[in-house]
């Protein structure tokens, strides 16, 4: 039987315990809203700098698979293909895959499988899901923040020792710095697992690397490591709900056996497929290029912004800025049609710190000419 609560609103059936707000014997809900994301900020009517998703027509190797896929629906998902097509693209075993409904997922299967954990560390500023997973999953969760300073740079004497689970972004989001791989190859250890957010890895590349530069996708020596990947990002398949996790085929069972059933949809495993084949790597080589130079476009119009600093080298696709009161500057930015992304709900970071999506150069002119106005005037 369902009761009323004094609110109006139907509470829970008489038999099943009241809900609470933090399991037993964890601390409570962080001060910061973590489960703030971009999406919320980019409303209709304005232009979106908060969502770090590629706004591009999907190539026909990915629509018509994908379209391919809708008359299909009737049959439950079978993963198999998928999961060949993914580890064949890292070089990897089927058994080391996971397929996911985006990387989300995988922060979630994590957090409820690996129950046993005891110093879990997520290092910060970075995207606060993974964090919220944990803390959801009722782990004690202990944040490394690295330093603005020093350019949001790793410091691996800051992960303490004891930690059996350590979580880090690469690049990161939202401080757009990508780690050197054999520092985050270092954190890895027996009895611990690392987890590398590689969720905006194809954006990133370097001079004379063919591929990605500090991607640890084909590592499967280093012991404990899982690596997410997501393809919603460049692929504009935030809505499809599609990614992946690389590890120890122990280690992905683990997780698979706290999955839902069929979690990852027909369409969305031929998107998978697609994604990991040659063409899909090779688009993404290019896409990766001329993101730099719109990257280094909008650097170019941030520079001489009045009070404006870019910390580090950015290597995404995105660019975080402090600005003494930018969450002022936010708020006018909004006022004249244009979303960025608050940096105060990341653990770290504060309302002198947004985050702007790189965009093609007459969207980042447009934009840096409002924002000029709002700065100088
Ligand atoms: C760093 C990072 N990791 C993971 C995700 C989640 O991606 P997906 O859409 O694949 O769940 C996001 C989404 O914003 C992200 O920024």
């Amino acid at each position: 039987m369902l009761t009323q609560s004094s609110g109006g609103v139907a509470a829970l059936p008489d038999h099943l315990p009241a809900p609470v707000d933090n399991p037993p014997d964890v601390p409570a809900a962080p001060e910061l809203d973590l489960g703030h994301h971009g999406d919320v900020e980019a409303v209709p009517g304005l232009v979106d700098l908060a969502v770090n998703v590629r706004q591009a027509s999907m190539p026909d190797w990915l629509a018509d698979p994908i379209t391919a896929a809708l008359g299909d629906l009737a049959r439950y998902p079978d993963s198999a293909a998928a999961r060949a097509a993914v580890a064949a693209r890292h070089g990897r075993e089927p058994a080391q895959v996971l397929l996911t409904a985006g990387a989300a997922e995988g922060f979630v299967l994590i957090a409820q499988a690996l129950r046993g954990i005891r110093r879990p560390v997520v290092v910060h500023p970075q995207f606060t899901e993974p964090e919220a997973a944990l803390r959801a999953a009722g782990h004690r969760v202990e944040r490394v923040l690295l330093d603005p300073g020093d350019g949001f740079r790793l410091d691996p004497a800051k992960v303490p020792v004891d930690a059996d689970l350590v979580l880090i972004g690469n690049p990161t989001n939202p401080t757009s710095v990508l780690h050197p791989a054999a520092d985050l190859a270092a954190l890895a250890r027996p009895g611990r697992v690392l987890v590398v957010d590689e969720a905006f890895a194809d954006t990133t590349l370097a001079p004379g690397v063919a591929g990605e530069p500090e991607s640890l996708a084909v590592r499967s020596d280093l012991p404990g490591l899982l690596v997410v990947r997501s393809l919603t990002k460049t692929w504009g398949l935030a809505g499809l709900r599609v990614g992946y996790l690389l590890g120890a085929a122990e280690l992905l069972d683990r997780l698979a056996a706290v999955q839902p059933l069929w979690p990852v949809s027909t369409p969305a495993l031929a998107a998978a497929t697609a994604c990991a084949g040659p063409e899909a790597v090779r688009a993404e080589r290019q896409i990766a290029a001329d993101l730099a130079a719109d990257r280094d476009h909008l650097l170019a119009r941030l520079a001489p912004l009045p009070g404006v600093r870019v910390v580090g080298r950015p290597a995404s696709a995105f660019v975080l800025i402090h600005h003494p009161g930018a969450d002022a500057v936010r708020r006018a930015l909004r006022e004249r049609g244009w979303a960025v992304r608050r940096g105060d709900t990341f653990p770290g970071l504060g309302p002198d710190w947004l985050r702007i999506a790189v965009r093609d150069p007459a969207t980042t002119d447009a934009f840096t000419t409002v924002l000029a106005e709002i700065l100088e005037g």
